[in-house]
């Protein structure tokens, strides 16, 4: 079976650029997920987000979740839950505009830094975002016009930790899912695994390495390659020892951005009749998956088709 895959992006400045940008092609097609190393993000930068991280959970967050357990009656499961998961988290906005001041319990060092991991992680993805454009030969800077609409990208961060379960096979860290958004940069823990995607059929780890970025493609990033590329099903694993932190950037489209296949990869299928992706605005498109988020994605797209006739004649 072919390994995960891992891309050393310092590669691309030099003589193996195109066997990377081939690495990085073939990850999209056929896994929907990479992990990056040498992505220029510091290491003790990370570094610093890790341990602060796990501190603000011990000090804010743990004693929270610890009563949540007692009140779900989640210790010591019998039967299999299916309507909650097994994960401590709060969300950060970044973009269009930045709630972090209003977030309670964070120290003023840990606002400070997270503003700063929001920057490098934002010109990541935006990096990102054109290395698949030269991949899909669309020219530069067009996935990010597409996220762009009328007022710019949405931009945020969801801090979890998954603290250690005595049940992991009667309740999932977070259940299985595709990502609903663009393009998805994820800072996990270095040591703790629990992430896995659905491939062919088999749950396979996303292997924690210490410093990288693993990178996955949202739904939106399906539509608009109308299926060259595939968001992929995965979930989190909750651990019986070990808690896991996972940190989740969502690069994702404007609200009010209007989402549809990029006409240049269209050609062929024009040709071949075949069944084109939705056309929609964003926010349409984030009020169906927020009651649907835990299943499959077809269902959402054909829902998208058959409100297609509303959609505004797209500028972008
Ligand atoms: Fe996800």
């Amino acid at each position: 079976m072919a390994t995960f895959p891992v891309i050393n992006l310092e590669k691309l400045n030099g003589e193996e650029r195109a066997a990377t940008m081939e690495k990085i092609k073939d990850a999209c097609e056929n896994w929907g997920f990479f992990e990056l190393l040498n992505h220029g993000i510091p290491h003790d930068f990370l570094d610093t987000v890790e341990r602060i991280t796990k501190e603000h959970y011990k000090k804010c967050m743990e004693q929270r979740f610890k009563e949540l357990v007692k009140s779900k009656a989640l210790e010591g499961l019998q039967a299999e839950v299916t309507d909650m998961d097994w994960e401590s988290t709060f969300y950060l906005r970044h973009l269009p505009e930045s709630n972090i001041s209003e977030i309670p319990d964070l120290t003023d060092e840990y606002r400070k830094l997270m503003k700063e991991f929001a920057l490098k992680l934002e010109k990541l993805a935006e990096e990102l975002l054109d290395l698949l454009c030269e991949n899909l030969g669309l020219e530069k800077g067009y996935l990010k016009k597409a996220f762009y609409g009328p007022r710019g990208p949405t931009f945020g961060t969801k801090v979890s930790n998954y603290p250690p379960c005595p049940t992991p096979d009667k309740i999932k860290g977070l259940r299985a899912h595709t990502d609903a958004g663009g393009i998805i940069l994820l800072f996990q823990d270095a040591k703790v695994s629990g992430l896995q995607l659905l491939k062919n059929g088999e749950w396979i780890d996303v292997p924690p390495m210490r410093h990288s970025i693993v990178v996955n493609l949202g739904d939106q990033l399906e539509v608009i390659t109308n299926g060259k590329y595939k968001s992929v099903e995965h979930r989190v694993i909750a651990q019986t020892d070990g808690a896991r932190m996972s940190i989740a950037s969502f690069y994702n489209p404007g609200s009010d951005a209007v989402i549809y296949p990029a006409p240049a990869l269209l050609e062929k299928e024009v040709e071949e009749k075949k069944q084109v992706y939705p056309k929609f605005v964003f926010e349409d498109y984030m009020k169906l998956y927020a009651a649907l988020k835990f299943q499959a994605k077809e269902p959402r797209f054909e829902a998208m088709k058959a409100m297609e006739t509303n959609v505004p004649i797209a500028t972008a």
